[in-house]
């Protein structure tokens, strides 16, 4: 078997899931697909087997529309498929939605990529009858074509197939003449394979897996796999097995609920206390396992969203800490640019889910540029934590909400640490101050907690301004990355407009804005800039416009000048980052709320973007 063929890593961002044991499958792949919808809520679609062959049942929208049309007549069986899409090839329409069957409907297929060449395979398959519109449709037929020519064999019948697609995928598929077994394979697209007793589980990622089993393989480019309810076989390219030792994840299965709260985001926000004391606890003698590259003159961040604002953090503390010069890129412009990358040269991917595809990119252009890498992750078995050369691993715990949240303050966690670690490495940090700034960690969890009891106060300024306000949020040094993190959470889940600047940049273009139904929202905490934030506050409110600031508490100068304060607690100006998101969240939040949006899965988006 010719190795299967890695062209890029342009991906679609669906889920899969997949299931068999003794168990009835249905209940099973539902909970899973809930999991994975904010992968994507374009449609969703379930396949099982059961004594009547193959029985799909498919719906356009979000999830609860397939739940609705199952409760009048559910599928049974005990082996099965499920997905939820994000459309790229054809439309939003039940017939696009997964699985798809081959002609006889024998074969089905759930599949997460792109399939590059799915015209060409369309037209060497011109026996068979297609009825969607997607790409993903080829690959039924074509397994179907391979099983007919092998006369039998589900596992090489797949196979086969692949080794004529170009593209990247994650598939499931099952086959009516074989009741017990899921044949799933992964090029380029994460899927991991979850072990029970007796039972096997697939899925696109752990989220789905953890009610059932923490212990979980992820499969690797190129592999396949043979499930069946007793066990798992892993095939590398050219069929040779491949032993792998499962991962245990520690992630508990109640993370995936919302414990009382009326949304993920709302429990998210509320758990960063304990998610920041968890990236403090035991982090004073070291980075874990990291072991930091001596000799180096600069350091790149790849990152997109949400991370690449931590990203910002990242380099304001490496400069301040390490003395070394930082490059914080947007991963989606590292990859296509000509950033030089080298032995000398610290590439820190910083991605949450260890699965965006532009930062998987830049980290593998750094890599073969010789640059040591090191990936800020919160996945386990990631892509992203198997290809650096080292991994720090967030503790931030499953993340449901689409809008990232306390993975963004564990985030900052970690690049706070690094920066820290590499200024002792380098001697440029005296063994005082790192003791000082240690101590400063350890009073971040306790801050978090005081900031999160004026939830009811910035509920009020959120309803206050969601409707007839743009928004402007700004901030200078470690938290100009707070305002652009306030912003994307606003416009992220709230829909309105809002802006992140730099202060210091109003004068050259944004101050034009500025009238009565702006509300500018200025991250203003105690540091180096905080006389220079109030300049802007008072040229902001001079020409006539509103000003929210986020302050230290008791900080008279910047109350006296604003409309209206958020207090965080005193801290050195390089935690503020962690203490000022989170009235920023918070503010992103109501204002969704009152004005009714679907704030876990804002429209358009999804929470991990694995197509660049
Ligand atoms: C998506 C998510 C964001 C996230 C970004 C990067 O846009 O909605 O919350 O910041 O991807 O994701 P990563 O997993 O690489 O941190």
């Amino acid at each position: 078997m010719r190795p299967f063929k890695t062209p890029g890593l342009d991906k679609t961002m669906c889920g899969i899931v997949g299931y068999v044991g003794h168990r009835p499958a249905l209940g099973i792949l539902l909970g899973g697909l809930r999991r994975l919808e904010y992968r994507g809520y374009d449609s969703s679609g379930v396949v099982l087997l059961n004594g009547k062959g193959l029985e799909v049942e498919k719906a356009p929208g979000k999830l609860s529309a397939l739940e609705e049309r199952l409760k009048s007549h559910p599928l049974s069986g005990r082996i099965g498929l499920g997905h939820t899409r994000w459309a790229t090839h054809g439309g939003v329409t039940e017939r696009n939605a997964h699985p798809h069957l081959s002609c006889d409907r024998k074969i089905a297929v759930v599949h997460n990529g792109i399939i590059e060449n799915y015209a060409e395979l369309r037209q060497g398959l011109r026996r068979h009858t297609f009825s969607s519109g997607t790409d993903t449709e080829v690959l039924a037929h074509l397994i179907e074509a391979c099983y007919r020519k092998l006369g039998g064999h589900p596992l090489r019948a797949v196979t086969m197939a692949l080794e004529r697609v170009r593209g990247s995928f994650a598939l499931g598929v099952v086959n009516a003449d074989y009741p017990d077994l899921l044949v799933a394979a992964r090029v380029n697209c994460p899927l991991v394979i979850g072990l029970g007793e007796g039972e096997n589980f697939l899925a696109s990622d752990i989220a789905a897996l953890l009610p059932h089993t923490r212990r979980v393989v992820p499969l690797e480019e190129g592999e396949t796999a043979k499930i069946d309810p007793s066990g798992v076989s892993i095939f590398g390219p050219g069929f040779a097995r491949v032993k792998r030792r499962p991962l245990e994840i520690a992630w508990k299965a109640d993370k995936a609920l919302k414990g009382g709260y009326r949304h993920f985001m709302l429990k998210e926000i509320h758990e960063q206390a304990q998610t920041v004391a968890a990236e403090v606890q035991g982090r004073d003698g070291g980075l874990d396992d990291v072991r930091l590259p001596g000799n180096l003159q600069r350091v790149v961040v790849a990152a997109c969203g949400t991370a690449w604002h931590a990203g910002l953090v990242a380099k304001t503390a490496i400069e301040e800490l390490a003395k070394l010069p930082v490059e914080a890129g947007l991963a989606s412009e590292l990859r296509y640019g000509d950033t030089p990358f080298d032995r000398r040269t610290l590439t820190v991917a910083l991605s949450q889910s260890g699965e965006t595809a532009d930062t998987l990119a830049a980290l593998r252009l750094a890599r073969e540029a010789g640059s040591p890498t090191l990936a800020i992750t919160n996945v386990r078995g990631s892509t992203l934590a198997r290809e650096a050369d080292q991994v720090l691993f967030m503790r931030a715990g499953l993340e449901v909400g689409v809008a990232a949240t306390k993975t963004y303050t564990s985030q900052v966690m970690n690049a706070l640490f690094l920066a820290l670690h590499l200024g002792r490495a380098r001697g440029t940090l005296p063994r005082a101050r790192f003791l000082e700034l240690l101590k400063g960690f350890r009073r971040l969890p306790g801050q978090v907690e005081r900031v999160l009891e004026r939830t009811t106060e910035i509920e009020k300024v959120a309803r206050k301004h969601a409707r007839g306000y743009d928004f402007m949020y700004i901030g200078r040094r470690y938290n100009l990355a707070t305002a652009y993190e306030g912003a994307l959470k606003m416009k992220e889940i709230s829909y309105l407009h809002a802006e992140g600047y730099g202060a210091g940049e109003m004068k050259h273009g944004p101050l034009a804005l500025v009238d009565g139904r702006l509300a500018c929202i200025a991250v203003a905490p105690r540091g180096r800039v905080t006389e220079k934030m109030v300049s802007n506050i008072q040229e902001i409110r001079a020409r006539g416009g509103r000003v929210i600031a986020v302050a230290t508490a008791g900080d008279r100068l910047v109350a006296s000048v604003a409309d209206r304060v958020l207090e965080i607690p005193a801290c050195e100006e390089m935690f503020s980052p962690v203490l000022a998101v989170v009235p920023l969240q918070l503010l992103a939040y109501h204002a969704a709320v009152s004005l009714g949006r679907d704030v876990d899965r804002p429209r358009n988006l999804a929470k991990s973007v694995t197509v660049e």
